[in-house]
């Protein structure tokens, strides 16, 4: 396995796995954005030894914090350790700028990433009601780095 910053070659494996996990995927200009141009976004891919895209995270940085903006892992490769993988390359990398907390919304529906989150230290911080587009409500869920 390897990881790799993400650049637009990979835009139709990260299209489909994005449609394949999302309720309300990103599109295809969302995600171009995303890998050119949002400065705060660090995206990176998880690759396979056969050279195939099995999954990947998306972080954005803001000072001395960070935000989880996209993990996601190709549904055939699920429960395999790449997602936990991915948030510890990632914690890595934010240890090493200095980034003191990191934080998420998930759906309280999310069973899998909210198990996903606690196992990896994160903490429930509050209730965000109709937070999504469908009503549905988030947990705010943070993690100290430091
Ligand atoms: C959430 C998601 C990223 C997990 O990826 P994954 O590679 O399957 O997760 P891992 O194999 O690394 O699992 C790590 C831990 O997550 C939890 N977990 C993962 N899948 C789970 C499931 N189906 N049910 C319950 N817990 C689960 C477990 O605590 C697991 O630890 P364990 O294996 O020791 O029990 C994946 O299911 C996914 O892509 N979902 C769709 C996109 C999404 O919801 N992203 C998160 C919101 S932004």
């Amino acid at each position: 396995m390897v990881v790799i910053k993400a650049d637009l070659n990979y835009i139709d494996d990260i299209l489909k796995i994005e449609n394949e996990s999302f309720i309300d995927p990103l599109k295809k200009e969302d995600l171009i954005y995303e890998i050119n141009d949002n400065p705060f976004s660090n995206f990176l891919l998880l690759k396979n030894d056969e050279n195939k895209i099995v999954g990947y995270y998306n972080f954005w940085i803001t000072f001395d914090s960070a935000t989880i903006y996209r993990i996601a892992i190709k549904k055939s490769e699920r429960n395999k350790g790449f997602a936990r993988f991915l948030l510890q390359y990632g914690e890595k990398m934010l240890k090493e700028k200095g980034v003191e907390f990191l934080t998420l919304e998930v759906r309280t529906s999310n069973t899998s990433a909210i198990n996903l989150y606690k196992s990896f230290g994160f903490q429930i911080i509050t209730l965000k009601e109709h937070y999504y587009e469908n009503g549905e409500d988030a947990y705010y869920m943070m993690k100290g780095l430091i």
